[in-house]
This record gives structure tokens, sequence and C-alpha cells, in this order.
């Protein structure tokens, strides 16, 4: 008999379902939230709205994609934190529901976590998966993190963010330069036709293997205002090279304190996880800075980078092997670390 897991993710402005049996992928459906766009950022009330309405049509998707009827789920996994409440509080309530009316267990899934075992989404019985241990450097719109990944659920974060997250330096500076909300794809397009030396911005100096990318933002926001006094038309005519200068800067910035943990924590396999991971500059560094130090590179396909139900239903997965399952008295958290 299979084992099939259906998993929610509702942690910010993605409503997904996906299901997972016996290990493999069957099914992966994202809704994304149009409605932030002309908010420059995601507006927590709207997400929780956006959450409700498509949280029935997208987990019947999920189902019918992979074939299955809800009678045939061993377990419902989804998301408990960390993320917007409001938005948790609609997939982790649904969850509950839908496994008391089944009459089966849940299994509540650290969203990180999931990011961190992205690699272990596997369509096809023979797709390969890293080997513990492995670092994952973990960058999203929320965190930026450097993960010792000793087993599925046995990380510890060498070094993390005192302030802004690379992915929210992206879309900051973006903002400043007048791109859409999320700025970080729209940085990746432009950088791609930049010349990366034009601009210097400012590099932390912080010790050990935390990251800091406010001054970067602040020095890219001065940069921009003093040019802009002297040409109004500065952005717009120089918006390449500023992308792919701010691009070459932050990856830069992770790429130095990555050397640094491998040197204290000599690592086989090495991965990154989360959106910003599906930026082309730091795909390409990565890999070579593998590449250089004999590191195997474990770089995911763009679709599991940003927020979806696959990588909960594998964290899931794994935490249901284990019989892990949790109270349905469990509350969702905004905050939390590894
Ligand atoms: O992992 P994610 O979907 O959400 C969180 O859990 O935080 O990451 C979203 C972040 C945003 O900051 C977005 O700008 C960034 O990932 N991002 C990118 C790219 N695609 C998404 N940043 C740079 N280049 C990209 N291609």
């Amino acid at each position: 008999m299979s084992t099939t897991i259906l998993a929610i993710e509702s942690s910010c402005d993605d409503t997904s379902a996906a299901v997972v049996s016996d290990g493999l992928l069957v099914s992966n459906v994202i809704a994304s939230q149009k409605v932030h766009e002309e908010y420059g950022g995601v507006v927590p009330e709207l997400a929780s709205r956006a959450h409700i309405q498509n949280i029935v049509p997208v987990v019947s998707s999920a189902l019918a994609n992979a074939g299955i009827d809800k009678s045939e789920l061993n377990a419902i996994a989804f998301t408990r934190g960390p993320g917007l409440l409001g938005s948790l509080l609609v997939g982790t309530s649904f969850a509950k529901g839908l496994a008391v009316s089944l009459g089966i267990p849940t299994i509540d899934v650290n969203h990180l976590h999931g990011h961190v075992l992205a690699h272990f989404i596997r369509e096809h019985e023979d797709d390969e998966v890293p080997e513990f241990p492995y670092m994952c450097l973990l960058v999203s719109g929320g965190n930026s993190q450097i993960v010792m990944v000793r087993g599925y659920n046995d990380m510890e974060i060498l070094g993390q963010t005192i302030d802004d997250a690379a992915g929210e330096a992206f879309d900051k500076c973006a903002k400043v330069m007048g791109l859409p909300y999320p700025g970080g794809p729209h940085i990746d397009r432009l950088a791609a036709k930049g010349d990366a030396s034009r601009f210097r911005f400012s590099k932390p100096h912080i010790p050990g293997l935390d990251y800091s990318f406010s001054g970067l933002k602040t020095s890219f926001l001065y940069t921009l205002r003093d040019a802009v006094k002297q040409d109004v038309s500065f952005i717009e005519k120089n918006k390449e090279d500023l992308a792919a200068s701010l691009q070459h800067t932050i990856i830069d910035i992770l790429l130095h304190k990555l050397d640094l943990a491998v040197r204290q924590h000599p690592v086989a396999h090495l991965a990154i996880g989360g959106g910003v991971s599906a930026n082309s500059g730091v795909r390409n560094a990565v890999a070579e800075f593998c590449r250089q130090r004999g590191i195997r590179a474990w770089i995911p396909s763009r679709a599991y980078t940003t927020d979806n139900a696959a990588m909960v239903a594998v964290a899931g997965y794994f935490k249901y092997l284990n019989n892990e399952f949790c109270d349905l008295s469990l509350p969702p958290y905004s905050r939390v670390s590894v």
C-alpha cells in the first residue's frame, strides 16, 4: 500500500498544494496573488483573503492532477511557520479541518526546513538527492541563512542576517529604481545586459558567518539620490549597469561568508534554496564556487526556489516516516529559527 501525503503552503502570498506518493511528487499547484503588485509589497490582510478564495480550488486541482481521491490520503502536512500569521491560519485551519473530516493525522512543517529539503523533491525513482551532511545557503525574501543539514530534521544555523534578507535587498533597491514588486526577477533580467563593475556599493564588515544587507541598501539609495539630483533620468539611462552592480555586490556578500563557512565546516555537498536561488547570477556563482572547491553543487529547479507546497510535502513525508504527527491544538507561528 502506498503512502500519500497532501501538503498545503500558505505562509506568504502563494497558495499552494502538492501531493507526494511514496516519496515521489505527483502534483504541485501554485496560485500566486497578483493583488499585491500595485502596493509594492505584500499586504497581509489582502494575502489572507486571497488564500481563503484560493485554497479550495488549489487543493482540488492538486488532488485531481495527482489522480487521487481525498479518501486515499494518509496524512496532511501544512506550513506552520514562519510567515504571515493571517496567511498561515488559513492553511493551518484548512489542513486540520480536512484531516479531521478524513480521520487522518496532520504534520506541521517549518517553512525553512521545506526550502532546505527542496532538493529531495523527486519526480522519478532515479532522481538524485544530496548526501548528509550538506550545507545550504537559504536565501529568500525573509531569510538569509547558512544552514548545516545533518538529517531531515537535524539542522543548525551557522549564520544568518542581522537585518535585511538578500531578497529584501533586491526588492527594496528595485523599488527605489521604480521597478515592480517583487523586484528580484527584474534586477536579474536587467543585470544580464549590464556592466557589474560600473558602480561600487558598500559591503558589510561584521564578524563571523552572519549577514547584513541594510548598509548596501543605504549606499544604493544615496548613490541614486545624489546622481538623480544631477540628472533626473539617471536611473532610466543606467538601469542595466545599476542592476548588474547591485546583483554582483549581493553575490559577493553571500559568497564571502559561504567561503568562511566551508573553511570552518568542510562539506562534500552544498545546496542553495529560497526565492533568491532563482537568480541567474547566484546560481552561476554558486556552481563555480563549488567547482573550484571540489564540492558537489545542488541548484534547485526554478519552480522549487520560491514558495511551493512540493517542498512541504517532501518535508512532511519524512516526518510521516518518523511518526512525527502534530496535535490539532498547535497554533501557527510567525517567527522561528531553524
Ligand atoms: O522564497 P520566497 O518565494 O519567499 C520567502 O519565503 O521569503 O522568496 C521571494 C524572494 C523575493 O525577494 C524575490 O525578489 C526573490 O525571492 N527572487 C529573486 C528572483 N526570483 C525571486 N531575487 C533575485 N533574482 C531572481 N530571479
